[in-house]
């Protein structure tokens, strides 16, 4: 899990360094990427729902399911909806801070993090400890907030 997680982390990065693949507008792209996310956060929400805060009762088929729409978003090549010109010092309608363009090596660095704890959250949803899995469902926020803070404006 932890390979796969590198290895499109690499992607992402790669495609950060090939504005060639993002052949979407620059509309399109910055839509997409917040679609991504939010749906991102709808499966985090189910999560959170059922192990953390307990409102909902335990169902270790939808954990699951949620698990493996969060792992899917973060290993889709998401870099790729970050090209040249997608930063809200030159669009509109985006969050994006220009830091992002500015160190690439930072965001590389956030983005393998993420894909790793996403893709850990698959297999320790598969595995069906709720304690667990709300353990790392805690380490997954962390590596979203640990990019918000740094690349998303308030
Ligand atoms: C690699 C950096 C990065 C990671 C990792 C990341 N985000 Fe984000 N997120 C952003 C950026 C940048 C934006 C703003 C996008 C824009 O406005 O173009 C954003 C926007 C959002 C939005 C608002 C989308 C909208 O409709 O405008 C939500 C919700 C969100 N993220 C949730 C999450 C969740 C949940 C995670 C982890 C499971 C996560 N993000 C991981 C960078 C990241």
């Amino acid at each position: 899990m932890k390979r796969s997680g590198i290895a499109t982390a690499y992607t992402f990065a790669a495609c950060l360094a090939s504005p060639a693949l993002a052949q979407m507008s620059v509309e399109d792209q910055i839509e997409t990427r917040q679609a991504a996310f939010q749906f991102a956060a709808w499966n985090m929400g189910k999560i959170k729902a059922q192990v953390v805060d307990g409102s909902v009762a335990y169902n270790p088929e939808q954990m699951q399911a949620a698990a493996n729409a969060v792992a899917a978003v973060a290993n889709s090549g998401l870099g790729s909806l970050f090209g040249p010109g997608t930063g809200m010092d030159q669009a509109d309608g985006t969050k994006l801070k220009p830091a992002f363009f500015d160190e690439p090596d930072k965001a590389r660095e956030i983005a393998i993090r993420f894909a790793q704890e996403a893709s850990k959250l698959q297999a320790v949803a598969r595995a069906g400890d709720a304690d667990a899995l709300a353990q790392q469902f805690r380490a997954v926020g962390q590596s979203c907030k640990a990019c918000h803070d740094r690349y998303r404006a308030k």
